[in-house]
């Protein structure tokens, strides 16, 4: 793959004229176009004038401090990437400019050959950072922490509280609670009201990622380290270090990359895929689960260790069905949220309606009840919500459990009639009846034969 012509500038600040012009050759050599400037002024005057990807940084100018001249490049142009060169091996020095921001320094004399595969990974930055700035920014569904967490009950209380103690410090927070319970907009409030929130937030969705790409997608890989790796490719714990990652879903990493991830969170450190160097790590993790991870270590799915280092501060997000006296709240806020979309404004819902819906068990959580909403603004008309305005799953079940509480059914009848209203309701599709259920197919079938049931 060929790089674009675009994005090959660099510019290398050095007061020495032997030194500029030999890696002036070398670099032009590389197809980059360079410019040279021998003090920090003429440096300054340079970057006014025109847009570099990189720039070659000696630690010693002779009119001003390098780390100076690398704070006023990192706040004027953000987009470009530093290296640092210095003559002595500063290392304090070196390290000083890479927490600032340079990607890393070079110690004279240096190979060329380092030289030449350092600019490249440079340059694959700055063209990064430019993809990223270029990108619309994602809809941002909580800007002031704890304020979109709609919530009075007790338990949503005890949440916001443990949210707030835990946010400041750079704790690791697991995250837990059925689908749909909102643990992604609390990591994304844990970071919002953390002293990293004017860092990025990134979250990483274990579950959407083949187990070679994640790694190379977490780590970064070099250079031809595997068949299709031909370029050096920064990983996003390079990118995004100094923020909040969110490991969404956890409970879906391999055993493999488990270990792997362990190590970094024990180390704080981490090497790309086929490179033996070690690139410090400052992160703060939120990872999440709607599985049991207990019961997963019992499997011998989920490392014991790995957990015992993810729930330093366990948070458990309740399911809707616990949350006393929420659901009329959640209602108005999505009723807000909605109606601007739908075009119309509804003012409330019917106590009829209410009481059908918080008699409901609302097994998608606060997910399901922002669909239904939605759907019933688009779907339906009326100044308030009415009971026939709802789905007929949400209400059917409630008048069917109306039945069987009045007649004094056995278990076993209560048993065929659940599973016959659950096959109607699926329309006869085992799979999704038996996932409602909460048994297997075969367990299923065998209760379909037992009770001769209808299908479909
Ligand atoms: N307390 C709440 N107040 C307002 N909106 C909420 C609340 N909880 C969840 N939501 C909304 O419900 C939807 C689901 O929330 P979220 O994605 O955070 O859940 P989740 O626990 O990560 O679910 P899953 O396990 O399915 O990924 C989102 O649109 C979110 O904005
Ligand atoms: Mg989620």
């Amino acid at each position: 793959m060929g790089k674009p012509e675009v994005g090959r500038r660099i510019l290398v600040v050095d007061d020495d004229p032997v030194f500029c012009s030999g890696i002036a050759l070398v670099l032009t050599g590389q197809g980059l176009e360079v410019s040279l400037a021998a003090t920090g002024r003429q440096a300054l005057d340079l970057l006014a004038q025109q847009d570099f990807d990189v720039v070659l940084l000696d630690l010693r100018l002779p009119d001003m401090d390098g780390l100076d001249l690398l704070r006023l490049l990192q706040q004027e142009h953000p987009h470009t990437v530093a290296v640092m060169i210095t003559g002595h091996p500063q290392i304090n020095t070196a390290v000083e400019a890479m927490k600032l921001g340079a990607l890393d320094y070079l110690v004279k004399p240096f190979r060329l050959d380092d030289l030449e595969v350092l600019v490249e990974r440079a340059l694959d930055l700055a063209l990064e950072r430019r993809l990223q700035s270029s990108a619309p920014a994602p809809e941002d569904p909580d800007p002031k922490g704890l304020d979109s967490i709609v919530g009075q009950s007790p338990a949503m209380q005890k949440v916001f509280a443990k949210i707030r103690r835990a946010a400041p410090s750079d704790s690791t927070v697991l995250l837990t609670g059925e689908s749909g319970t909102g643990k992604e907009l609390a990591a994304r409030a844990i970071h919002r009201l953390s002293p990293r929130a004017h860092r990025e937030f990134v979250p990483v969705d274990c579950s959407a990622l083949v187990e070679t790409l994640l790694e190379s997608e977490l780590f970064g890989h070099v250079k031809g380290s595997f068949t299709g790796a031909h370029q050096t490719k920064h990983g996003l714990f390079e990118l995004a270090n100094h923020g909040t990652f969110f490991f969404d879903e956890i409970s879906n990493l391999s055993l493999n990359i488990q270990a792997k991830l362990l190590r970094v969170i024990q180390e704080r450190e981490f090497m790309k895929v086929g490179s033996q160097k070690r690139i410090r790590l400052d992160i703060r993790i939120i990872a999440s689960s709607n599985r049991d991870l207990k019961a997963a270590i019992k499997e011998g799915a989920f490392r014991e260790d790995l957990y015992y280092r993810l729930s330093v501060v366990p948070i458990h997000l309740p399911p809707l069905r616990e949350r006393e006296g929420d659901i009329p709240l959640l209602i108005q806020h999505f009723l807000r949220k909605y109606s601007q979309k739908a075009h119309r404004e509804v003012a409330g819902v019917s106590p009829e309606a209410l009481k059908v819906l918080s008699a409901y068990h609302w097994p998608g959580n606060v997910r399901e009840l922002e669909h239904t909403i939605e759907r019933i603004l688009i779907l339906e008309d009326g100044e308030f919500i009415q009971p026939e305005h709802l789905p007929s799953f949400i209400s059917q079940r409630q008048a069917e459990f109306q039945v069987f509480t009045d007649s004094g059914l056995t278990l076993e009848e209560l048993e065929k009639r659940y599973i016959q209203f659950v096959l109607r309701r699926t329309r006869g599709r085992r799979q999704e009846a038996a996932r409602i259920l909460g048994i297997n197919r075969k367990t299923l079938g065998h209760k379909i034969t037992k009770y001769q049931l209808k299908i479909g």
